[in-house]
């Protein structure tokens, strides 16, 4: 399975921070935003990623990432030239998903919660193994901002809908979705709604209409943020600074992940703690390296 991390967007909910930088390499608390998603996509098992953004920010996230080999993986960069919609990564990212199946995740988003690691695999194997899709809903006290996803008793989907005015339940589709390589297919066939943008809902109808739709809704006490405002930002950040002050481990420390994982050696790792120097990351990743 190859993976694909949204990025772009013109960011103008968060203006002025946003004017000269990317949204999705602002800090929360102690690293990139970025480097949330991308620890998803690590945990899942994937290592060919693609990283789409707009062309002025593309050379921020290459001067960040590089070519992934510092983490033993594989990072691939494309543009975006206009905000088109969600659903165009997999145009953009048709030559790179190539005969694959794909994960796609939104730069935005956040993920934090016991047996994550579990649920992620589990997603890879099943859309791999059925070639149905796969997406999560999660419960929100404001669904109208986001893709809501409504279920009968039996856990069935009933509808998926794009920012209702009236939504049919609290469960909020997140940014995070597992597709068969004929999401390719479907993404050219779609149509932009009327705000002009290819919808990932459209593409998520597209395959509920063929009974081709798994939707499984978090629990409860699993934690999903996205950081589409001030105030979302700073909340993610408080939150991630208080679990990783509580617990002494860090969330989404894709260097740790990398050496965890065995794609990069003890050696490989003390040249990353040598680059980033002597501050509270790198003393993280020296306990790390020497197994504190
Ligand atoms: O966060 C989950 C929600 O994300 C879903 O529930 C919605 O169904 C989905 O449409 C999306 O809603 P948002 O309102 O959050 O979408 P937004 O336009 O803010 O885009 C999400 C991220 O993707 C954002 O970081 C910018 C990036 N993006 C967005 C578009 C439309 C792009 O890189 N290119 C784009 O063309």
């Amino acid at each position: 399975m190859k993976g694909i991390i949204l990025a772009g967007g013109s960011g103008t909910r968060l203006y002025p921070l946003t004017i000269g930088q990317s949204k999705q390499l602002l800090a929360i608390h102690d690293k990139p935003m970025i480097y949330y998603p991308l620890s998803v996509l690590m945990l899942a098992g994937i290592k060919d990623i693609l990283i789409i953004s707009t062309p002025q920010d593309l050379p921020n996230f290459k001067r960040l990432l590089s070519d992934g080999s510092q983490l033993g993986m594989n990072f691939s960069y494309e543009e975006q030239n206009k905000p088109n919609g969600i659903a165009e990564a997999f145009i953009i990212g048709e030559k790179f998903i190539g005969n694959d199946s794909v994960c796609l995740i939104l730069g935005d988003n956040m993920f934090y919660g016991s047996g994550f690691t579990k649920i992620l695999k589990k997603s890879v194997y099943d859309v791999e193994k059925n070639k149905k899709a796969k997406v999560f809903g999660y419960y929100v006290n404001n669904p109208s901002r986001y893709g809501v996803v409504e279920n009968d008793k039996n856990g069935n989907v009933i509808s998926l809908e794009e920012k209702p005015k009236n939504p049919k339940s609290n469960y909020a589709v997140v940014g995070l979705y597992f597709y068969p390589n004929h999401v390719i297919k479907t993404a050219k066939n779609i149509k932009p709604s009327k705000r002009g943008e290819l919808e990932i809902t459209s593409i998520n109808n597209s395959f509920l209409k063929k009974k081709s739709l798994i939707v499984e809704l978090f629990d409860k006490n699993f934690t999903w943020l996205d950081s589409g405002t001030h105030e979302s930002m700073l909340e993610a950040s408080n939150y991630i600074h208080t679990i990783e002050k509580r617990t002494g481990l860090k969330i989404a420390c894709i260097e740790e992940i990398a050496y965890k994982l065995g794609y990069i050696n003890k050696k490989k790792l003390h040249q990353i703690i040598d680059y980033i120097g002597d501050n509270q990351y790198g003393d993280y990743l020296k306990k790390i390296k020497d197994g504190i």
